[in-house]
């Protein structure tokens, strides 16, 4: 597929949600990202669809895989980068949140790629900058390129319609299950979220996904699981009694593997706590998809800077 066909498919001049998408966008993102794959084809060629385009990583809260693949991203396009980090800069002296963002905007920024620790916050910049935005994580609410890549991974094994997904863990504090289940419930998948009755809103079911406490229930019914972390950073008191009881109802082992469906599609979205979401064999085992979800992450990345680029240059175009 060339470019061109993806921006009759364009997803408007932010990224913020998956929540806001149509399938049909959802599908045009992961069929660019394929082309990109198939045209990268492993090797580390730099093509020149965002040349002129400057591209901006705003991040206030740590990142690893987020964070590389979206500078790599941005420069594999043949785009200008410029790498922000909270520690360090002029919020330390008062400086707002927008302030900061518009700042490096004058500088001939085009496109933002925004990581906070509060929900909404790429969508206040979105109000605010003449920039296109991307949400990289704002808190609890939202990880659109985390689920694309997620989806990307399931599809490139599995047609995502009628699919048993299982996301386990923490999905009180997980935005990436909340992107993950608008994502996969538009492609046509089932979605059950499992974990401690703790760690499940009971509002979850207005999103119509399935509700499971007992993982050894699921396991023979489900084609893949997403084992999120819990997050501890976002928990005020304790969820559960211990870490070990915590690893023993719902971590992932080699055991549970064997009883579950065949060709169990395991992701993690990362950072992963080896022994406790999952154990190391099951990490390093064939069915884990771990790191293929972060080389497919660069893709995914790639196609949604080039969709809000080509909106940009239009925008431009129309003054
Ligand atoms: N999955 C994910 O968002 O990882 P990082 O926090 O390392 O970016």
């Amino acid at each position: 597929m060339r470019v061109a066909e993806a921006d009759t498919k364009s997803i408007g001049p932010d990224l913020l949600g998956i929540e806001e998408l149509s399938a049909e966008q959802i599908t045009a993102i992961l069929d660019l990202a394929e082309h990109y794959r198939e045209q990268m084809n492993g090797g580390t060629e730099k093509l020149d669809d965002l040349q002129g385009i400057v591209v901006a990583n705003l991040f206030f809260e740590p990142s690893t895989r987020t964070r590389t693949s979206f500078n790599l991203a941005a420069r594999r396009l043949g785009a200008d980068t410029v790498d922000f980090s909270s520690s360090g800069s002029s919020l330390s002296k008062g400086e707002t949140f927008v302030d900061t963002a518009l700042t490096i905007e004058a500088m001939g920024v085009d496109l933002v790629v925004c990581r906070h620790r509060t929900p909404g916050a790429p969508h206040m910049l979105a109000r605010h900058l003449k920039a296109g935005v991307l949400n990289a994580g704002d808190g609890t609410h939202e990880h659109p390129t985390q689920a694309l890549l997620d989806m990307l991974t399931i599809r490139q094994r599995r047609d995502i319609r009628g699919l048993k997904v299982a996301l386990v863990g923490d999905i009180r504090h997980s935005r990436v299950a909340r992107s993950n289940i608008h994502g996969l419930q538009k492609l046509g998948a089932k979605v059950i979220v499992c974990g401690p009755a703790t760690l499940i809103p009971r509002t979850i079911t207005q999103l119509g996904v399935e509700v499971a406490y007992n993982l050894d229930e699921i396991l023979s019914e489900v084609d893949c699981v997403n084992l999120l972390r819990v997050q501890f950073e976002r928990q005020r008191g304790a969820f559960f009694p211990s870490i070990e009881e915590y690893a023993h109802l719902f971590g992932m082992t080699g055991e549970r593997i064997r009883r579950a469906k065949e060709g169990l599609l395991v992701l993690a979205p990362g950072p992963i706590n080896r022994g406790v979401e999952l154990t190391p064999d099951v990490a390093d085992g064939p069915n884990s998809l771990i790191l293929n979800q972060v080389t497919n992450g660069l893709f995914v990345r790639m196609a949604c800077l080039s969709l809000l680029a080509q909106e940009r240059r239009r925008l431009r175009q129309s003054g």
